[in-house]
């Protein structure tokens, strides 16, 4: 009998892995062990500049860590904490191969006190870290992929370079008002909500899916004098409104962490933008003078290479995302092509990322093939 008349993450994983009568249980242990990594990290965010009840460790989870990591960033105090969260929870199991996350220059390779296992984790430990100080919600993601079978114990970052297409799960978890887990093992999208009382993961949205159309666009629009045409079209044709060329008013959101904004058009529907652009390279190297002043400059930019591949991240940030959106029904593109198959060249590496809402995100791959 199910547990409070819902299902446990435990439970739908069992379900779930009855379509694989071979299968192991590995999996399942996995995904279990990134679920308890998300609660404690849960349980970080939700006691802030607190700390534990006696006062402790009130350090860890505000303010900057003083470090900069691999991407340039000054990390977050979270943003360490989180990331040791997850190789500690989850190293022990004997499921992973190896690992490799936002916060770690190289691969992590399994302490060889730990058994071997047949599967490689990538995660964003905490998305959204500009959020944390300011107590707005936060999240991290997580992609699960096979390890190339290997005889010798080491992975190397070509193993990691595999394309979206590949990812046997993924998902991520989000610190909101309730803390919820969002994943797919490849079969639709389920989404749990944790019962603190219970510290389980209860099966709350058991088959979540993006409405192909929407009227809500999410996009960092100080960026806009860097944006290419076919995204300055798009935006200025959303806010042209019912008048203008959509015959419809669009709303905007951004929140500035990639998972609330996620979750939100998982659950009414919407399309993110975060795409490459023309800003200037950060070493000042000389550039094309961006378009324009002002929201939305006037003119669109050249067709030509963008200066800037993007913001975010393909192998832990795009790729996630991207799964659970086209499992779900929606569509994730770099705005040219589809995400999941883009072939990766760096463990770290950036890209242009639109998803959401499959006509809207089809509409924006319909602009970037027609003629500059
Ligand atoms: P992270 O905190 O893991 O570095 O990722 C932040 C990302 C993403 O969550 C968000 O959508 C985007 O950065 C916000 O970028 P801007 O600050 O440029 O708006
Ligand atoms: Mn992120
Ligand atoms: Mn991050
Ligand atoms: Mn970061």
């Amino acid at each position: 009998m199910p547990l409070t008349g819902r299902k446990t993450l435990t439970q739908y994983l069992i379900e779930e892995r009855r379509r694989f009568p071979e299968a192991s249980g590995d999996f399942n242990a996995l995904i279990l062990d990134v679920a308890m990594a998300c609660k404690a990290i849960a349980r970080a965010v939700a006691f802030g500049a607190l700390g534990d009840v006696l006062g402790n460790h009130a350090a860890d989870a505000q303010g900057q860590g003083g470090s900069v990591n691999v991407q340039g960033e000054t990390q977050k105090k979270l943003d360490v904490v989180s990331n040791e969260y997850f190789l500690r929870i989850t190293e022990w199991g004997g499921h992973l191969a190896g690992m490799a996350s936002e916060e770690m220059d190289a691969p992590y390779q399994i302490p060889e006190t730990y058994p071997r296992g047949k599967y490689l984790l990538v995660f964003d430990p905490l998305d959204g870290s500009s959020n944390i100080d300011v107590n707005v919600s936060v999240g991290s993601i997580f992609s699960v992929l096979r390890a190339p079978a290997a005889e010798e114990r080491e992975v190397t970052e070509a193993d990691f370079l595999q394309p979206g297409t590949q990812q046997v799960a993924a998902g991520y978890a989000l610190y909101g008002p309730t803390t919820m887990l969002v994943i797919t093992v490849g079969n639709g999208v389920a989404g749990f909500t944790l019962d603190p009382n219970l510290g389980e993961f209860i099966l709350t949205h058991p088959d979540l899916s993006v409405p192909a159309d929407t009227q809500e666009f999410a996009i960092n629009a100080s960026n806009s004098r860097f944006w290419e045409a076919p995204v300055k079209r798009y935006v200025d044709e959303c806010l042209a409104g019912k008048t203008g060329p959509r015959g419809k008013d669009f709303n905007m959101r951004w929140i500035a962490s990639m998972v609330a904004e996620a979750h939100r058009i998982l659950m009414r529907g919407g399309v993110f933008l975060y795409p490459r652009d023309n800003r200037p390279p950060p070493n000042g190297a000389a550039h094309r003078s961006p378009q324009g002043a002002g929201l939305l400059g006037s003119g669109p930019a050249p067709a030509q290479d963008a200066t800037n591949p993007g913001r975010l991240r393909l192998l832990y940030e795009a790729n996630p995302i991207g799964f659970i959106m086209e499992q779900a029904g929606g569509r994730a593109s770099t705005g040219r092509v589809p995400m999941l198959g883009v072939q990766p060249e760096g463990l770290h590496q950036r890209i242009g990322l639109v998803f959401g809402s499959k006509h809207e995100v089809e509409r924006i791959e319909r602009y970037h093939a027609e003629p500059a």
